[in-house]
């Protein structure tokens, strides 16, 4: 049996107690195993880690403007490829055409099936109708959709669409374990929407001829049908499409600890976890950090997809903006939010963002050099560092 070597140790001035009480003009950093569940340390440090004046290399923190890149033509395969590694494909899609004649979007012309894995559409902007083999789904602003390996669908779209699809490669999407908060936490399963057998899912079947887009291995080959395959009269059974909104997550907090990332976490494969930044109360404890703790993510890539809100922990970061943070890379909140933190300027935060972190190194497609926001690495620098209160220590 493997274990890890633990040995909890204080040594120096230092809190005992990660994430609060730090000692007066100090800044926390972690390095970790594990992401979050790991052995970890806390080091207490006189300057800000993200203090540099200087940074160059390939280790770089990337910051992509996902609403510059062009609009895509009606199909998920499309899309423009943002992230991907073995285990997972990050792509956006974007579908901004308006048929005046129709007094809507276009439809999608073919059917979509991934046999690549499981896909997690995040409708960032838009809405519309999902048809699929499970019947028929509305869908707007801030649905997540969580499609199975091997389902047929389509969308309609009533307004133009902006999607992130977070393709789980060669595997599935689980939703995490709850532990000590029981299953019912975050967001009770029994808030997962599934598609139904409707008049809106009869009335499109019919012996027109429907091809079906297969993705495979990362390419597509089309099966035409002489009718719309999409003909269920009925199904049974506990794999479906599941839809829910960012607005029915009901985030853990605490008053006097700061939750890592992972107490979000909304679903999970093998490789790669998504989680959910939802609006929450900050900590009220005056001992009690309020943004995130400085750390190099050291066993993960970090991604960050600005949905809406103001973002606390950042500066000049807008809806739209997807963030890439390597592992090894250290950063932490930035500098004006750190301020702001110190003010206590705002009782709430007011955010939606959704987080992908992967055990493996991600690389990026080939058109995001034309989207990206270059001098992101030199967005910590700031001339004077923001200095931390005196804490109060028991
Ligand atoms: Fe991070």
């Amino acid at each position: 049996m493997k274990r890890y070597i633990q040995f909890p140790k204080v040594e120096g001035d230092a809190s005992r107690q990660a994430h609060a009480d730090l000692p007066a003009g100090t800044y926390e950093r972690e390095i970790s195993k594990e992401g979050f569940f790991g052995p970890a340390a806390h080091l207490y440090h006189r300057h800000p880690p993200t203090g540099w004046v200087d940074f160059q290399g390939p280790l770089r923190p990337h910051a992509f403007d996902c609403t510059k890149l062009p609009a895509t033509a009606y199909g998920p395969w499309s899309a423009v490829e943002l992230l991907n590694n073995a285990s997972v494909r990050v792509s956006f899609w974007r579908c901004d055409a308006y048929d005046p004649k129709l007094a809507r979007a276009p439809e999608m012309r073919a059917l979509a099936r991934n046999a690549d894995g499981d896909e997690l559409l995040f409708v960032h902007a838009g809405a519309g109708h999902l048809f699929c083999d499970f019947g028929h789904l509305e869908f707007e602003t801030g649905d997540y959709i969580l499609i199975p390996r091997g389902t047929m669908w389509r969308v309609e779209c009533t307004q133009p669409l902006a999607a992130l699809l977070i393709e789980a490669t060669n595997n599935s999407y689980r939703l995490p374990d709850k532990g000590l908060v029981g299953p019912h936490a975050i967001f009770d399963p029994a808030m997962l929407d599934t598609p139904r057998i409707d008049d809106a899912f009869k009335a499109q079947q019919g012996e027109t001829e429907w091809s079906v887009a297969v993705k495979r291995r990362n390419a597509v080959s089309t099966v035409t049908y002489p009718f719309n395959p999409l003909d269920a009269v009925g199904w049974h059974g506990d794999l479906s499409v599941v839809r829910i909104n960012v607005r029915h997550l009901r985030p853990l907090m605490s008053h006097r600890y700061h939750l890592p990332p992972s107490a979000h976490t909304t679903f999970l494969s093998e490789r790669f976890v998504v989680c959910t930044f939802v609006p929450r109360p900050f900590e009220s404890d005056p001992g009690a950090m309020k943004v995130p703790f400085f750390h190099n993510n050291d066993d993960y890539d970090e991604v960050l997809f600005y949905h809406a809100g103001d973002f606390f922990s950042r500066d000049n970061i807008k809806p739209g903006v997807i963030t890439w943070h390597p592992c090894g890379f250290t950063h932490g909140p930035h500098p004006k939010a750190l301020q702001r933190m110190y003010e206590a300027a705002k009782p709430a935060t007011d955010e939606y963002a959704v987080m992908l972190d992967t055990r493996d190194a991600l690389d990026a497609g080939p058109e995001m050099d034309g989207v990206e926001m270059r001098s992101y690495a030199e967005s910590w620098m700031t001339p004077e560092p923001v200095l931390a209160p005196k804490p109060r220590r028991p």
